[in-house]
């Protein structure tokens, strides 16, 4: 497959590539060494086929769902995407007021250029995703805010040990940026609309983490907090979060049936069955092909959402056939937002769902739980 495949997100992806600077571009599109689990990802999806069915009465179709704990009007949520400030002005601000209007979930990064309380303000449903910091006192700190802010919930990374090669950046000097070349300036010039955007938001940092940073500049600060997570994360360590963090606890970045009964025994509320848009383990599977083992060895006790590589509705709709409850999309959001701000991630999910609306009615099976309980046996692949 030479060109991506962006699904019904195309024309936005391509519209982000071109308004934004090369390097934030590719750092959005990319993943880890060859890009063989951004590939797999989108090729298992792909190989799944849904089978029609007629003679049901789909006159209405009813995406409502709820999930981890929430109401939502389509069961997608957005995914916590670092720098997303860093793709339009109007950043994670936008993406939430999105996420608000269209009724659906939302995960705050902690690499969030705005402070996840400006997120939390507009949107309630908004959860905080959480790295487990080598100082834990930096932890307990960010989870004291959001609870403060009434964060609905948090989302607690487990993939992210390490930040593995990603050759794109490298080629483009991503995390050299604290010290720009002048190559890099005059591709960041070559983009005036996005760059006259950028300065009249002001000067960028990551405002999530500014409490804790003696950097200036978003990637000199990046750079630092990321030396932070920290790669001794244990089964422990998420029972230690448990007993600090009394409210919702969403375990991210799960590929394994045994890392899902750890995330359920150690007491979390939900899942999401991940491989980081293929940004992490290169030779991972693709989700659709691991989740099957990890719904059974859950057992409908806890909601399962997946993300990676989500493109389509047809993709949703067979992610909740083989037992998800929900997906979460990353990168369309992210092109989303730079190509149109907030109203751009909203008219994206709105395409999304009318997509997933014709694929059930399509299907029949005018409803999630119709969907459910037809289960596997609609869907071929993966
Ligand atoms: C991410 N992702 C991510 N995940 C996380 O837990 N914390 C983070 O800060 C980030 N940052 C981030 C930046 C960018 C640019 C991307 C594309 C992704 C992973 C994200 O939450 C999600 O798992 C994937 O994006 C899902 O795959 P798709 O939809 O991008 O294919």
């Amino acid at each position: 497959m030479s060109e991506p495949d962006d699904g019904t997100f195309g024309a936005c992806a391509a519209r982000a590539r071109r308004r934004l600077p090369r390097l934030f571009a590719d750092y959005i599109d990319g993943g880890a060494h060859a890009e063989r689990a951004v590939r797999r990802n989108r090729r298992a999806f792909d190989r799944i086929a849904i089978t029609p069915r007629g003679l049901i009465d789909v006159s209405r179709v009813d995406l409502t769902t709820r999930c981890f704990g929430q109401d939502w009007r389509l069961p997608v949520m957005l995914a916590p995407v670092g720098f997303a400030g860093m793709f339009h002005a109007e950043g994670e601000q936008g993406a939430a007021r999105a996420a608000a209007e269209c009724g659906i979930g939302l995960g705050v990064s902690t690499f969030s250029i705005a402070p996840m309380e400006r997120v939390a303000a507009i949107a309630p449903q908004a959860m905080a995703q959480i790295y487990v910091f080598r100082d834990r006192g930096l932890t307990r700190d960010m989870l004291a805010r959001a609870a403060a802010c009434g964060m609905d919930g948090i989302i607690v990374t487990i993939d992210t040990a390490i930040t593995p090669v990603r050759e794109r950046d490298v080629r483009n000097g991503f995390r050299d940026l604290a010290r720009p070349s002048i190559a890099q300036m005059a591709g960041l010039a070559r983009h005036p609309r996005w760059l006259a955007g950028m300065a009249r938001r002001g000067a960028p940092g990551i405002g999530n983490l500014a409490p804790y940073t003696t950097e200036r500049g978003v990637m000199a600060q990046a750079r630092q907090m990321a030396a932070q997570i920290d790669p001794t994360l244990s089964r422990d360590d998420l029972a230690w979060l448990r007993g600090v963090w009394t409210g919702r606890l969403i375990v991210k970045g799960v590929m394994h049936p045994d890392d899902a009964r750890s995330a359920r025994d150690a007491g979390a509320d939900g899942i999401v069955v991940s491989n980081h848009g293929g940004r992490q383990l290169d030779a991972s599977p693709a989700t659709i092909e691991v989740l099957p083992a990890i719904a059974d060895a859950l057992e409908g006790r806890i909601d399962i959402v997946l993300d990676s590589g989500v493109r389509r509705g047809a993709d949703v709709v067979a992610a909740l056939a083989l037992g998800a409850t929900a997906v979460s999309i990353g990168r369309p959001w992210a092109w989303a937002l730079a190509s149109g701000g907030g109203a751009g991630v909203a008219q994206a999910v709105r395409r999304l769902e009318r997509e997933i609306a014709d694929v059930m009615a399509l299907a029949g099976v005018p409803t999630l739980d119709a969907l459910r309980a037809g289960g596997s046996g609609l869907v071929w692949g993966p």
